[in-house]
């Protein structure tokens, strides 16, 4: 048995100072039943514990959020400037860990976990696991465009990129697709062909697509995602030809 209070800031809810105001404000039930006392011991086994009518996993449950994260803010957990993302997860969420980062004015698909390994892994370089940016740009991209691209752009301070996919959508946009994390990438290889960006976001990451997902919401993979997620293997052919 335990603590209610001690089982929320276990599944990282909140402080359990905070998390004693929430429970007395009523926003917690313990099987569908509203508890409002800090101090009641609960069967941590079996309860079905939910704030504000969102069930709360215990702290084993591996967790991985999708949020479209919306310009503004900052992929970090505290700033002394700018909004974070953290501002935009949901209260039982707030412990997760971004998995990477966009930056403050780039919108799109952000993940969250609370599995470091997870993170870890779909972080590594080796993996290579692809993003997909719809940009929008000065100018209109063209063959030579897509060719510098397909070559690996070579930024205007002389950094080198891995090869990277670019698909002209017509005036003043395009997709980008690339393997690799450097700092404002996809803006810095659209202004080395002298076209600045002027709207990013990130549409699809591995295998997984931002969709109709509404901006500053997030949700829940389901188990199927996340084990499609974790089998995206390192791209041994892509690394080798280039
Ligand atoms: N490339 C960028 O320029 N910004 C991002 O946030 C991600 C990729």
């Amino acid at each position: 048995m335990q603590r209610l209070d001690r089982y929320l800031s276990e599944a990282g809810v909140e402080s359990r100072r905070k998390l004693k105001e929430i429970i007395r404000s009523g926003r917690v039930t313990v099987n569908g039943e509203i508890c409002a006392v800090p101090e009641q011991k609960i069967d941590e086994q079996t309860a079905v514990v939910a704030l504000d009518g969102q069930v709360i996993g215990r702290g084993d449950e591996r967790i991985v959020l999708m949020m479209h994260k919306p310009a503004g803010c900052v992929t970090a957990a505290t700033d002394d400037r700018y909004p974070t993302v953290m501002k935009y997860l949901p209260p039982e969420y707030k412990r997760l860990m971004p998995i990477g980062r966009l930056d403050l004015e780039t919108e799109g698909l952000l993940l969250f976990t609370n599995d470091g390994d997870l993170a870890h892994r779909l972080l590594s370089p080796k993996r290579g696991v692809e993003k997909c940016y719809y940009a929008e740009h000065a100018g209109t991209a063209d063959e030579e465009d897509v060719a510098a691209f397909a070559q690996g752009c070579v930024l205007k301070d002389g950094t080198k990129c891995l090869p990277a996919v670019l698909e002209p959508m017509g005036e003043g946009k395009s997709l980008v697709r690339v393997r690799e994390g450097k700092y404002h990438q996809v803006r810095r290889m659209l202004a080395s062909r002298n076209k600045p960006v002027s709207y990013l976001r990130r549409i699809a990451e591995g295998c997984l697509e931002l969709g109709d997902l509404p901006v500053t919401m997030t949700r829940k993979l389901t188990d199927e995602e996340i084990e499609q997620l974790e089998s995206v293997n390192f791209d041994e052919k892509f690394f080798k030809e280039n």
